[in-house]
């Protein structure tokens, strides 16, 4: 067995303890700004493609649902909005936009917005392909620039959950803003408690990840701001051949209770029209899927 100092595997002095921050373990903020590191590079090429090769994985529920799920939620969508002619939906983080075209193809206008190239280059391919007509815009739902059109906006898979805090509301508020006096903007949001189905560390050696193209450490910890239902994946990115490089980022997952996010769309001129549980929307009552439920609330006056 060869002994450190020959091992390449091995360095003379561990590269990451030169950071001074990485000393101190990062378990205590206060507040949300405390937790270090990037949002999701979403714009990035990199982590927008391999997001993007996940959502197209129909085997795979990581950044979308399975094919029949969605199929079930969108036809579910659409009966419940009323009149498909009479819609133009925006559909908030798109993605490839495996909703999109379902609600197309029943008769909808429809806006998709997502900041992921990859993902808007995708479905505006696929959606040439197909002859349908949607509007697809590579943009941010914070720097979306529309006032009172659409009848109805969705923002699935827990959008607003995985945002810090702020952005969570101000997205409540650009699709206030965006919608037409009575549009009707349906939230899908994570059960307060899922948080159980997550690892609360993770360190492992990969190949590439959504970060990285390289080989490199992937550590990530689940931390909670003090005394808050706000809680975030701090993840660092470790490539041993780029030791001043370290990448750091947060992913959010803020936990709301009915109430809080009832007060919420309050709060920015929504009124609840009403909140359905996940198996109903799919109607499967043992779809394991049911750790999400649904809001839907209408743009009452501003
Ligand atoms: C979990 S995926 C869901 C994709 C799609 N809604 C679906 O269910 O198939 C979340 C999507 O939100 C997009 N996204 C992230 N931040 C966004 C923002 N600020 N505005 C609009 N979309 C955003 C991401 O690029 C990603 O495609």
């Amino acid at each position: 067995m060869s002994s450190p100092s020959s091992n390449p595997a091995y360095r003379s002095e561990p590269v990451v303890w030169r950071r001074e921050e990485f000393w101190r373990r990062p378990m205590e903020f206060a507040h949300p700004d405390d937790i270090p590191g990037q949002d999701l590079p979403w714009s990035d090429d990199w982590f927008s493609n391999q997001t993007l090769k996940d959502m197209l994985d129909a085997e795979s529920d990581i950044g979308t649902r399975p094919r029949d799920c969605i199929e079930k939620e969108s036809r579910w969508l659409v009966s419940i909005l009323g009149e498909p002619q009479k819609q133009h939906l925006l559909d908030v983080g798109c993605g490839p936009g495996l909703y999109a075209e379902i609600f197309s193809r029943a008769g909808m206008k429809v806006t998709g917005i997502d900041p992921s190239p990859a993902a808007i280059d995708y479905a505006r391919a696929s959606a040439a392909k197909a002859g349908l007509d949607i509007i697809y815009a590579c943009d941010s739902i914070f720097t979306l620039n529309a006032d009172n059109i659409y009848t109805a906006a969705f923002a699935n898979y827990g959008f607003i959950n995985n945002l810090h805090p702020d952005l969570g509301q101000d997205s409540i508020k650009a699709i206030h803003r965006a919608l037409a006096p009575d549009g009707v903007a349906v939230f899908e949001l994570l059960h307060p408690a899922t948080l159980e189905q997550f690892a609360p560390l993770l360190w492992e050696t990969v190949d590439t990840s959504y970060f990285s193209p390289r080989p490199h450490l992937y550590l990530q910890e689940l931390v909670t701001v003090d005394g808050t239902s706000c809680h975030a994946f701090l993840t660092y990115i470790f490539d041993p051949d780029r030791p001043d490089n370290i990448g750091v980022y947060r992913y959010f997952f803020v936990e709301y209770t009915d109430s809080e996010f009832k007060e919420l769309l309050h709060a920015y001129g929504f009124e609840i029209l009403h909140r359905h549980d996940y198996r109903d929307v799919i109607t499967d009552p043992d779809d394991i899927h049911s750790t999400y439920y649904v809001v839907r609330a209408r743009k009452s006056g501003d």
